[in-house]
């Protein structure tokens, strides 16, 4: 716990929250891939080529190789060896892999998790203070096989939608913002969207976000399916990955529409043209999903009121939002700027559902999720694993706690001296996060919740 606001704070609603937390939260522990060499790592020193090289093909090698978005491979042992106290550094922190969801509160399985165990984390640790051993090459796993670095991640995308030109970045100046639409509609029948996903695909090193949304004059669906963040459907931001609803769950994109792309561009020292795209992957046509996603940004309307004043940590602001149907939270992606610090999204439920939830008795809210050590430097989106997505009924309030560090204690802060408001410039702050949910119906409520109270194997704290 690196805090002392969110701890105070966690203690409290562990404390009240503790019994409701095991109906919704699935084990979290060793569950996901473990490498079956690290339990070996107590009786033998480990090497490079048994213990460490499944760590780094599992959580590492898809950002650390050739042409990818990290700074140096860790392919081989000659490419990882004189890294290997930086290894050590990072991964004890837990600044690598970059995933920052608190591992002690809340629901803890994630679909695209690649955080490291404990035990891995030792087993690294042990490696590098062994001297870092190459071990037995014969003990090496296949390769890892991984996508091209310029393909979609996304599987199969069905339509790839690019900005018309290019958009130069100067080599100084400003920050710039601005919309930028597609001519021409992208569309001229309705299509389902199953994933989606933005990126440059031209300058990236200039681009700070993207932030797509759907133009449909025409045909309000897709703004009313949207819930109160009008058309938006997915951002780009360093490191982001794309955004795949589940099976049946879908987002319209109407016959006509267009794409707007909401860029925020910074100078990087060169001349640099930019280009941002947008790759869809459909259901079949004529498909009708069971159920409509939507995207809410959570705080858009309260953080217009960050007030951060001097040499100051833990800022705090709140903000909350009904829901009116029973719904599944499937994702949740934070987002703050340089000040930003974490981020909490709690559930406030209405009080004649509390029963439904609790075998002990009933509690009043509990906390789904903290990032503990937002880093502002990537943007994630942290999606649910599908037994454990928070399934909430009517009437839920949803409560978003951020904290900002304008101290000096804060790394990557400018000048601790300002005050800090909100603000689209990167030296300005927010406090907002995107949140993925869709509704269910009154019956399917009582049904899924009675299916989660009756696997109670699936239902443990870690
Ligand atoms: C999602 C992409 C991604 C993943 C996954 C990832 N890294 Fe990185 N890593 C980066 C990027 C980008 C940087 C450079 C920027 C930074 O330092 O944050 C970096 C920096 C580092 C550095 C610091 C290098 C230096 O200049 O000192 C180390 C060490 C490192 N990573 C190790 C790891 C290890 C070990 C793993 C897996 C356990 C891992 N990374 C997983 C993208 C990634």
């Amino acid at each position: 716990m690196v805090y002392d606001v969110v701890s105070a704070f966690k203690e409290v609603v562990m404390r009240l929250a503790g019994p409701l937390l095991a109906v919704t939260m699935a084990a979290s522990v060793g569950v996901l891939a473990q490498a079956p060499a690290a339990t070996r790592a107590g009786v033998q020193t480990p090497t490079f080529s048994r213990d460490v090289v499944p760590i780094l093909q599992r959580s590492c090698q898809n950002c650390h190789r050739p042409n990818s978005i990290a700074p140096m491979s860790l392919l081989t042992y000659d490419d990882t060896r004189p890294w290997a106290r930086s290894i050590k550094a990072r991964t004890e922190t837990r600044e690598m892999p970059p995933w920052f969801v608190d591992r002690t509160i809340g629901i803890n399985r994630f679909k695209n998790d690649i955080s490291l165990t404990d035990q891995e984390i030792a087993t690294i640790g042990k490696w590098v203070d062994a001297g870092a051993p190459r071990g037995n090459p014969a003990d090496m796993p296949p390769p890892a096989q991984f996508p091209d670095v310029t393909a979609w991640q996304i599987p199969n995308p069905d339509l790839v939608v690019t900005t018309d030109e290019a958009r130069v970045v100067p080599a100084t100046g400003p920050d710039w913002w601005g919309n930028i639409v597609t001519a021409d509609a992208v569309t001229t029948e309705d299509r389902w969207i199953k994933s989606v996903e933005v990126k440059p695909v031209q300058g990236f090193k200039a681009v700070h976000h993207i932030v797509t949304s759907i133009v449909s004059p025409d045909d309000p669906r897709a703004l009313a399916d949207s819930g109160d963040a009008g058309g938006t459907l997915s951002e780009y931001s360093i490191g982001k990955n794309g955004d795949a609803y589940d099976e049946g769950t879908a987002r319209l994109l109407p016959a006509g529409s267009k794409i707007n792309f909401n860029v925020h561009l910074h100078s990087i020292g060169e001349d640099t043209p930019v280009k941002g795209a947008i790759a869809f992957h459909f259901y079949p046509k004529g498909y009708q999903p069971k159920y409509i996603m939507r995207a809410h940004l959570l705080g858009g309307d309260t953080e217009q009121m960050l007030d951060i004043p001097a040499n100051t940590d833990n800022v705090r602001l709140d903000t909350y939002v009904g829901l009116a149907f029973p719904s599944v939270i499937t994702q949740f992606e934070p987002h703050m700027h340089n000040r930003g610090k974490a981020m909490c999204l709690e559930a406030i439920y209405p009080p004649s559902k509390q029963a439904a939830f609790s075998r002990n008795g009933g509690t009043k809210s509990e906390i789904l999720s903290c990032v503990d050590r937002f880093n502002f430097g990537w943007v994630r989106a942290y999606e649910y694993a599908d037994n454990v997505a928070p399934v909430v009924p009517a009437g839920t309030i949803l409560h978003m706690i951020s904290w900002h560090n304008n101290s000096s204690s804060n790394k990557i802060n400018y000048d601790p001296t300002n005050w800090i408001g909100f603000g689209n410039r990167t030296i300005d702050d927010m406090s907002h996060m995107w949140l993925g949910y869709y509704n269910i119906s009154e019956e399917e409520y009582q049904q899924r919740i009675a299916a989660r109270q009756s696997h109670p194997t699936e239902q443990q704290q870690p």
